[in-house]
């Protein structure tokens, strides 16, 4: 039997083994970096939010160093999601859509799926719900959004399904129990997180999410 404290394969063999995650290797900062630029060419990075968008763009690279700034106050992990809150119009949505369809590129050339995620807003959630009781046709179900990661837009804009169910805070509740990995945006802050869907939410927020507030002038102005 070989010893487990001796690395018998060749150095070459074994850093490339220590870079494979779920049998594929981890995206390179260039290969993301040149797409990121060709997705979204008009997208500026500025002195002003340069730390929040490296860190986010570090999390998605599995970076273990992705808090080097420390904008992530709770603890950092690359096991949780990301929940990123603040200002309207600061450019959360447009980030997180950019590296979406940079995942979607990826995984349409090189079936790599590390940066793969599903999106939604919630608005459009509710939207689909409400379609799906209409009309039984409609392939709507909120359970096929209890697997794999989900990237769920405007958090806390949408309205309670038939003025009584929070469909959003039961799908959190379910991916949190289920340890999926969700990413939000929003401009709701998380104690008015806790407050609209409750505590049982508002305090798994902390264990589910990387938080990140993103505060600044909006580019819409
Ligand atoms: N870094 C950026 N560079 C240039 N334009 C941006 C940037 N971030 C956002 N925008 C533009 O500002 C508008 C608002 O951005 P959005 O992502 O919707 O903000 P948020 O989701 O934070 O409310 C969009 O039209 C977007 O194209
Ligand atoms: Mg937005």
């Amino acid at each position: 039997m070989i010893s487990s404290s001796i690395d018998v394969r060749s150095p070459k063999v074994a850093a490339a083994t220590k870079i494979q995650v779920n049998n594929q290797s981890l995206i390179s900062k260039q290969l993301f970096w040149k797409l990121f630029n060709r997705l979204a060419p008009g997208f500026k990075i500025k002195p002003e939010n340069e730390q929040i968008i490296y860190s986010i763009f570090r999390y998605f690279l599995q970076l273990p160093d992705f808090n080097a700034y420390g904008i992530i106050k709770n603890n950092p992990s690359l096991d949780k999601g990301l929940l990123v809150y603040g200002d309207y119009g600061v450019g959360k949505s447009t980030l997180f859509d950019a590296v979406h369809e940079v995942g979607k590129l990826i995984v349409i050339r090189t079936q790599n799926t590390q940066l793969w995620f599903p999106r939604i807003s919630t608005i459009h959630m509710l939207t689909r719900y409400y379609e799906t009781q209409k009309n039984p046709t409609s392939n709507f179900k909120l359970e096929s959004y209890y697997h794999g990661k989900l990237y769920l837009d405007d958090l806390g804009k949408e309205d309670k399904a038939y003025n009584r169910e929070e469909l959003i805070g039961k799908l959190l509740f379910e991916r949190h129990r289920r340890k999926l990995k969700t990413f939000v945006t929003t401009n709701e802050n998380p104690s008015a997180i806790a407050a609209r869907y409750g505590n049982h939410i508002g305090d798994r927020l902390p264990e589910m999410f990387n938080i990140i507030k993103w505060e600044g002038k909006s580019w819409r102005e």
